[in-house]
């Protein structure tokens, strides 16, 4: 099975969406789509092979972990999984010197936490890839997953609305938008003022939109944002490092929860319409948070529906992380 993707994604970082121009973006979206079918072959090759990826995480996850882990492995290489109490990153030793001496050590370096400035601090010093797998700010590679998901499902990503539903602030949204913009695919943001978007950011994000000829709105009110929407997204109300926050956002984003009324709204029940959610969901009572309140950004029968796309899309995370695993330490001209 012959794989394409360009050569100029070679030693390439990720640490925001607009790392990578749109045409490399949506050749990434394409190469995933190609190792995706490479793996239902039954075919594990050795595109990474003997490379090693450093895993840095200072908060949890489920699916980027897995993903990195098993997307590395799948090609013949390895990822290492280090939190901060594993070493002395930040503590005991600076961020500049933890790159430097991890980038002698490792082929690329996968980092989540708190601040993009330790991300871009250790892609300027490390000397290897870097790929931001979540920061407070930015969450570029889920958003490759949630557009492969897209176009899975839809065909294509032609004639596509998004509406993300919620806090419109937080680093998943940020991405989300940028991805939407530079697929040519219309994004709405559904969100309480005081949630609203960075202006610089949707300012950007408008720039590149009209270049693509869709568009980027904002609105106050759900019913009147998700009308004509097809794809309905959220994420949690409250971020990871936003816990003291909780009661508040709870307070305020419930007018913002995903139901069947909302899917309704969008005039496409029935038609070209999709839930997503980058999960981990609040969509039952079976978590520690939900127990006692029950669901919250979405309820359990969206969740369930056929609509709802959630576990491809976190499949997805495994098949656009190992593209961009592949597409930047694999040497095509060396195949
Ligand atoms: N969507 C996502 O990033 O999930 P994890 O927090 O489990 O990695
Ligand atoms: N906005 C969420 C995304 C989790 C994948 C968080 O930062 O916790």
């Amino acid at each position: 099975m012959q794989l394409n993707w360009m050569p100029e994604l070679y030693n390439r970082s990720l640490m925001r969406m607009t790392s990578f121009t749109d045409e490399e973006m949506l050749n990434l979206i394409d190469l995933a789509a190609q190792l995706k079918a490479r793996r239902a072959a039954g075919i594990r090759g050795d595109l990474l092979h003997r490379k090693n990826i450093a895993l840095i995480f200072e908060k949890s996850s489920t699916r980027t972990r897995n993903s990195s882990i098993i997307a590395a492995r799948d090609e013949g290489g390895g990822a290492e999984y280090l939190t901060r109490p594993d070493i002395h990153f930040g503590k005991k030793e600076s961020v500049k010197d933890t790159a430097r001496v991890l980038g002698r050590i490792y082929d690329g370096i996968l980092f989540r936490g708190f601040a993009q400035e330790t991300c871009e601090e250790l892609a300027k010093w490390s000397g290897v890839p870097v790929w931001n797998g979540l920061t407070d700010d930015y969450h570029p590679t889920q958003i490759l997953a949630d557009l492969l998901t897209i176009r899975e499902t839809f065909g294509n990503l032609n004639d596509c609305t998004v509406a993300y539903v919620g806090d419109g602030r937080n680093n998943v949204a940020n991405s989300l938008m940028m991805g939407c913009a530079k697929a040519g695919v219309n994004y709405v943001c559904c969100s309480p003022e005081s949630l609203w978007p960075d202006p610089a950011k949707l300012a950007e994000a408008r720039a590149v939109a009209q270049r693509n000829g869709v568009d980027v709105k904002v609105f106050a009110d759900p019913h009147e944002g998700v009308k004509g929407a097809n794809v309905l997204y959220t994420d949690v109300w409250v971020s990871m490092g936003e816990e003291a926050k909780t009661a508040e956002r709870i307070k305020l984003l419930r007018p913002y929860q995903i139901n069947m009324q909302l899917m309704r709204d969008t005039g496409n029940l029935g038609g070209k319409l999709m839930f997503l959610h980058c999960l981990p969901a609040f969509h039952d009572y079976n978590t520690e948070v939900t127990k006692e309140c029950g669901p919250l950004e979405v309820t359990d029968d969206v969740f369930e529906s056929d609509y709802s796309k959630v576990f491809d899309e976190s499949e997805n995370r495994m098949h656009t992380i190992k593209a961009l695993f592949v597409s930047a330490l694999c040497n095509r001209a060396a195949l």
